[in-house]
């Protein structure tokens, strides 16, 4: 009989935007699960708490500092992590950024920086991790993108993120089509309202007590909610899912 696995015993992961929010509570809850992982976020991030946390977890990390909308970066990165940790397997796309402003007004400029990193620097990140896991013979991508990606959020003007979002749901999914008979996975996680340094930022503050009352479950996640679904897909439980966008949201969708 087959005994059903979450553990990632034996796998290096490079988890992006690992040093804060939902990559940080990814990376731990991959170290919970027996994996070691490769932290990489923007150069001069303080990532002291992630990596505390990874070896009370009794696993091991290294913090590497570099931008996903940098090819050289990013490919320097995988490398680094396979000379320090061992075969990369598992890859978390978890950096991003968000912000607000009317369409009509919106400069070019506001929309190209949300597209460079959260659409062009998550296929550089895969694009990087694929190509060693396509070498190594197997591997599990997560992609974050966000409900954002299929819904649009009720009093935020953010044309440019919900459409990044969309974007990397299906470039999780046509990733996946590519690599299926490869052995790599690719997937998308999609949170919904999650309280981290991203929904601080000024339109979101005063709306929190709404974005809670538009969520069914009449509240916002916490970080290390992102982690069991995270786990989930990266892991032999998920051997049979490819393509997926796991939305966790607390039912805001549904509605
Ligand atoms: N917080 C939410 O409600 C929510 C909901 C849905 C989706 N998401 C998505 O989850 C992901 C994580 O966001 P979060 O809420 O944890 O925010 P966060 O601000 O806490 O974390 C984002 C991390 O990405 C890093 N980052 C930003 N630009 C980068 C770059 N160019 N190169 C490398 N690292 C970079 C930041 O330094 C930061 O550590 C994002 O993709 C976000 O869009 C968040």
């Amino acid at each position: 009989m087959h005994t059903l696995s979450f553990s990632l015993n034996g796998d290096v992961a490079m988890v992006t935007g690992g040093a804060s929010g939902i990559g940080q509570a990814i990376a731990i809850g991959i170290a919970q699960h027996g994996g070691q992982v490769g932290i990489v976020d923007l150069p001069g991030s303080n990532a002291d708490d992630t990596l505390a946390a990874i070896e009370k977890a009794g696993s091991r990390a290294i913090f590497i500092g570099a931008d996903v909308t940098d090819e050289a970066q990013i490919n320097a990165a995988v490398a680094r992590i396979e000379a320090d940790l061992g075969q990369l397997t598992l890859g978390v796309n978890a950096a991003g950024i968000a912000n607000a402003a009317p369409a009509e007004d919106m400069p070019l400029a506001q929309w190209q920086k949300v597209y460079d990193i959260d659409v062009t620097g998550v296929f550089l990140s895969c694009q990087a991790q694929g190509r060693a896991m396509l070498k190594n013979g197997r591997g599990s991508i997560v992609n974050i993108a966000s409900m954002s990606g299929s819904i649009v959020n009720r009093g935020l003007n953010q044309v440019h993120y919900n459409s990044a979002k969309a974007a990397v749901i299906h470039l999780s999914k046509s990733l996946a089509i590519e690599w299926a008979e490869r052995d790599v996975r690719v997937n998308a996680l999609s949170p919904g309202y999650t309280m981290t340094k991203m929904n601080s930022r000024p339109e979101m503050v005063d709306q929190m007590e709404t974005f809670a009352r538009d969520t069914a479950m009449q509240r916002i996640a916490e970080p290390y909610e992102m982690a069991g679904p995270a786990v989930f897909l990266l892991s032999n439980a998920a051997s049979f899912c490819t393509g997926v966008d796991l939305v966790a949201d607390g039912g805001a969708s549904v509605w």
